[in-house]
């Protein structure tokens, strides 16, 4: 995601500390406790600016809600939207996905929603995609089994590029639509599936359910430069609950 640099994000940053989890990996085990009545943990990956999580949150307050996001000039947004609401389930993470596994313990989440990821559409570049084998053999580690990851994309190609991941990683798939709002809009919509519906563009999603596998698939950690940060300098860490 393209974004023009935020004014005062340090500033804006600071006002919404409370839903900033600034070392997610001292949480690893332990989420539940921001939240020890939660019934379920559900995570988003790429939240942008945080339509869904806001709205998704929202309408579920029984659960524990992680939003992780690597551009903060887009999850200050975010962080905003859930403050307006005076959400206290929700928390953001100012993270990388390919490190999942360094924030969440074996079997943590219970779902995780993976909405209008970039394409990534070279063939070179396939591995970056958040729907890579790979990748999904990095959710395996973090989500527990029976667990679900809930996919949207605009993209058809990466849909169906996609569809073969799922079961090669060792997800059962189900629910899957390539038109998901050809009856009247379903669920709640992200700032970009907004976007590409009120265009016609068609909506891709399907349900991938993780199965109990032995022995487990191997894993190859995910490394790589990321080019697209800036760093911002954050306020002193707040107190987290
Ligand atoms: C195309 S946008 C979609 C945003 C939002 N999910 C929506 O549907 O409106 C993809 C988002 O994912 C974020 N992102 C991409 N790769 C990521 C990664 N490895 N870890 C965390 N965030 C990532 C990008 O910074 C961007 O904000």
């Amino acid at each position: 995601m393209r974004m023009r640099k935020k004014p005062n994000l340090s500033l804006r940053m600071e006002k919404c500390s409370q839903f900033l989890i600034t070392s997610p990996a001292d949480h690893r085990g332990r989420w539940h406790d921001l939240k020890p009545d939660a019934q379920e943990l559900r995570l988003e990956l790429g939240c942008g600016k945080g339509r869904f999580t806001a709205e998704t949150a929202e309408q579920n307050p029984q659960s524990l809600y992680i939003a992780i996001e690597r551009v903060p000039d887009a999850m200050i947004v975010a962080m905003e939207r859930c403050r307006d609401k005076g959400l206290n389930n929700v928390f953001f993470i100012d993270g990388d996905a390919a490190l999942l596994r360094q924030y969440f313990a074996p079997g943590e989440v219970d779902l995780l929603y993976i909405n209008f990821c970039d394409p990534w559409p070279s063939n070179h570049h396939a591995r970056r995609r958040l729907t890579h084998e790979n990748f999904l053999l990095l959710y395996r580690g973090i989500l527990k089994d029976g667990g679900q990851i809930h996919f949207k994309t605009d993209n058809r190609d990466l849909f169906e590029y996609s569809l073969f991941q799922f079961p090669k990683a060792g997800y059962t798939l189900s629910e899957v639509t390539r038109d998901l709002h050809k009856d009247g809009v379903q669920g709640v919509m992200t700032d970009y599936e907004e976007k590409f519906h009120s265009m016609g563009t068609p909506i891709n999603r399907c349900v991938g359910t993780k199965e109990h596998l032995d022995p487990e698939p191997e894993f190859r950690p995910i490394a790589g430069p990321d080019r697209t940060r800036r760093d911002v300098s954050y306020p002193p860490a707040p107190q987290e609950p």
